[in-house]
């Protein structure tokens, strides 16, 4: 689904962030990326979602059998990547409902298809709100309008299943996840995952990963993953922290 091969970005000439990155995701498969603060984790999602402020300046991302790398974040949106925190805007008399449904809508348009009925709509919302246990008063709220965190992440990981996205990738940099807010993300993403889809979770936490069995763990420092195992790799550094890979 997804194969990162020696990807190099920058954020400005000469400030190199990512330093080779090879990772290959696929279909059924949850992969978490650890590490310490200032590793590179989000600027990797970023980069893999099109994010404008960063030039890849080698490499490639291969998505679907396609290079995206010139792609912008829309046209990679349509092609079935997710990445949460992508809207964290508040947009006063814009309702969480009617976000979503613009934001399927435009996914339909670029496939050339007739937005999507509103019968099947409503059907879809209730589904999914019933599965976060989302109330009817939240769907009508302005979207992030003074919103909790646990709300955000609610709000997020519906966005996530509406969308339903080919390659969903979660970047928890919350400092405020608190348990609940890990329990949403967890339920929502082990409802989410099936044979077809792929979830890439990325997190400074190793309790997120109590809640998210992950089929492999890669521990990213200074740019590059310096380690990948299995789920039993994030109990290790949970233990040990990151410096016995370091050094
Ligand atoms: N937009 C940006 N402007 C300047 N520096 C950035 C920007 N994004 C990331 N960096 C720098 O790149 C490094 C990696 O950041 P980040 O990807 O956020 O790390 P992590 O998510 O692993 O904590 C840090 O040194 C950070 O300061
Ligand atoms: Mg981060």
């Amino acid at each position: 689904m997804l194969r990162i091969n020696n990807l190099h970005a920058q954020i400005e000439e000469g400030v190199e962030i990512l330093k080779g990155i090879n990772l290959e995701i696929k279909p059924g498969e949850v992969h978490a990326i650890m590490g310490p603060n200032g590793a590179g984790k989000s600027t990797l999602s970023s980069v893999i979602a099109g994010k404008e402020d960063y030039e890849v300046t080698q490499g490639e991302i291969i998505f679907e059998g396609e290079n995206i790398v010139e792609d912008a974040p829309e046209e990679r949106a349509h092609k079935g990547l997710f990445l949460s925190f992508q809207y964290p805007v508040e947009i006063p008399g814009v309702t969480v409902t009617n976000f979503i449904k613009a934001a399927i809508n435009e996914n339909r348009k670029a496939k050339g298809l007739s937005d999507m009925p509103a019968k099947e709509l409503l059907a879809l919302v209730r589904e999914n709100a019933e599965k976060l246990s989302i109330r009817k008063d939240f769907l009508g709220r302005s979207l992030n309008e003074g919103f909790s965190g646990g709300e955000k992440k609610r709000n997020e990981i519906f966005q996530m299943l509406m969308l339903n996205p080919k390659l969903a990738m979660l970047d928890e940099t919350d400092s405020g996840l608190d348990i609940d807010a890990l329990r949403i993300v967890a339920d929502g993403v082990n409802s989410f995952r099936n044979e077809g889809n792929a979830v890439l979770v990325i997190t400074h936490y190793q309790r997120l990963l109590d809640y998210i069995q992950p089929d492999y763990v890669h521990v990213l420092a200074d740019g590059k993953i310096i380690k990948t195992g299995d789920k039993s790799l994030a109990l290790e550094l949970e233990e040990k922290g990151y410096d016995w890979l370091l050094n």
